[in-house]
């Protein structure tokens, strides 16, 4: 069994207000995408990554990897939506890999351990494996300023990445979705095509950097792992 990854890392970051596109905000001295690109090294289980790079500034992406990493990525320009950028990736994977998993570059912290129990979970079987945890906060449907109803939570679950899929399962849910209808998510496309999406344990330390605050969480989050 061969893994590849994909990372989306083409969005401009527009909450994060850094001033330049969240791949390239600087995490404790080194851009975002490096550490995301580290922690999927960490797990030992992906062979290959191709990294889809706001197409300005791809050489500046290409400059900050370090050079023994040569042949393990590949950095292509990304596309206008998240889905178009997975779409591009994608297209540059051989057919050699079986297994595909897409990671968020904004996700730059996720642990080793969540990368491994997705690739367990497709070895296992399942064409498509997601980390989730269970949401903490209670959750209401609000409509015109008012409570509609409270949802209860004990079946919600937010979803983080990898997300991990048979790459036949992956290849099949992207050549059916619709340009217009736009997923957030991959497990979602294979939703739509009918896909069984199996579910494993995700992780505080895998949260999306979005906005200035998890910018500090995420130093602090790497203070505590050196200290
Ligand atoms: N992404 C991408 N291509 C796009 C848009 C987003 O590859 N056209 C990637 C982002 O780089 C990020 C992931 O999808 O790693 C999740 O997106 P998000 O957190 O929304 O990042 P941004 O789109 O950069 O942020 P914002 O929405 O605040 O602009
Ligand atoms: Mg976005």
């Amino acid at each position: 069994m061969s893994t590849a990854a994909i990372v989306p890392a083409a969005g401009e970051g527009t909450r994060l207000r850094a001033g330049r596109p969240k791949a390239l905000v600087p995490l404790a001295g080194e851009p975002l995408v490096v550490h995301a690109l580290r922690a999927l090294r960490a797990s030992e289980v992906v062979d290959r990554v191709v990294v889809a790079a706001p197409p300005a500034v791809g050489d500046e992406v290409r400059a900050a990897l370090p050079s023994d990493w040569t042949g393990w990525v590949t950095v292509i320009d990304g596309g206008v939506i998240r889905q178009a950028s997975v779409a591009a990736g994608l297209a540059t994977l051989s057919a050699d890999h079986d297994l595909v998993l897409v990671h968020d570059a904004a996700r730059a912290l996720v642990p080793a351990r969540v990368v491994v129990g997705v690739v367990d979970a497709l070895l296992a079987g399942a064409p498509a494996a997601i980390p989730v945890l269970p949401v903490p906060d209670t959750v209401k449907r609000v409509r015109d300023g008012r409570v509609l109803e409270t949802v209860d939570r004990a079946e919600l679950y937010a979803v983080q990445t990898p997300q991990g899929f048979r790459r036949d399962v992956l290849v099949a849910a992207h050549q059916a979705a619709d340009p217009d209808a736009a997923a957030t998510d991959d497990a979602a496309l294979v939703e739509r095509i009918g896909t069984e999406v199996c579910v494993v344990d995700g992780d505080p330390e895998a949260f999306k950097i979005t906005r200035p605050l998890d910018l500090r969480i995420a130093e602090a989050v790497l203070e505590s792992r050196r200290a």
